[in-house]
């Protein structure tokens, strides 16, 4: 069996090599921020239900107690730091020029860390869009109080509730953004990191990747559905791992 500390070399030299090179991240990413992942110890979906609390009938249903759970996420997303695996990730990101991270987090932390070329797979938690659609309105924008002191907040054009910017199950990818992390795949090395690699359709990019001849590696303490399917899985945290490949790609110069 090969050892992490080998495998950390192996894709340390593909990453060094990569002219084209794709990160696909999850809530594992934000763990060591203090942002609670969603499945596995600790995982949001062990106190809550999604059907509850992030699909449109749950916000049909009940608007507030949708807004009590995001604002309460924002509240704690707001007090936490990027971490050492999304400072790396935004250091990529500047350092090659074919660098695209597809991230399923909400939470803003990448953008934080400085990260160029994020593709925000399942929108961003800091973004609101009118539930009405009101013609007024544009399709989502920024808003960043925290709390808010009225919930749900309102439209400021219709008055009517507002909802969070994010992707809910039973809801489409929107279509651009599926097109970008498509085409994202296209790459000569493909990372999923900090993924459990269930939710689709981002869980079938890594596969997306491998198909096209990408070299794929998963980092992820725990084993996942990818794990068996890709190139290489690295059985630690993020932050670890990438701060060790960063460490070697930092010992050679760059070609
Ligand atoms: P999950 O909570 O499903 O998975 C997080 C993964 O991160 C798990 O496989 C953990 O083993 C791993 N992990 C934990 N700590 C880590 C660390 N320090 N380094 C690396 N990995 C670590 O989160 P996602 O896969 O992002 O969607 O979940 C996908 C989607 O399901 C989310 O975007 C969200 C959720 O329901 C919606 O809300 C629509």
């Amino acid at each position: 069996m090969t050892s992490l500390a080998e495998q950390i070399r192996l894709l340390a030299g593909h990453i060094r090599a990569a002219s084209r090179l794709t990160v696909l991240t999850g809530a594992g990413v934000s763990a060591a921020s203090g942002v609670p992942t969603f499945r596995g110890p600790g995982g949001l979906w062990k106190d809550f239900r999604p059907e509850d609390l992030a699909t449109p009938e749950a916000f049909e249903r009940d608007p507030r107690l949708v807004w009590e759970w995001y604002d309460w996420r924002r509240q704690m997303v707001a007090s936490c730091r990027p971490n050492r695996a999304h400072e790396i990730l935004a250091a990529w990101s500047h350092r090659y020029p074919s660098f695209t991270l597809v991230t399923q987090n909400v939470d803003g932390l990448h953008e934080r860390a400085g990260t160029r070329e994020v593709v925000r797979f399942h929108g961003s938690i800091w973004e609101v869009s009118c539930w009405r659609r009101c013609a007024a309105s544009p399709a989502r924008w920024r808003e960043e109080t925290v709390p808010f002191p009225e919930l749900p907040p309102p439209c400021p054009r219709c008055g009517g509730p507002v909802r969070p910017g994010v992707v809910w199950f039973g809801e489409l990818i929107d279509p651009d953004i599926l097109e970008r992390a498509r085409r994202a795949v296209d790459c000569d090395v493909c990372l999923a990191v900090g993924t459990s690699s269930v939710v689709y359709p981002a869980a079938a990019l890594l596969d997306a990747a491998r198909e096209r001849g990408a070299f794929t590696a998963e980092i992820n303490p725990e084993a996942t559905p990818a794990s068996a399917s890709c190139d290489i899985a690295l059985a630690a945290p993020a932050e670890e791992v990438l701060d060790r490949i960063e460490g070697l790609l930092d010992a050679e110069p760059l070609r």
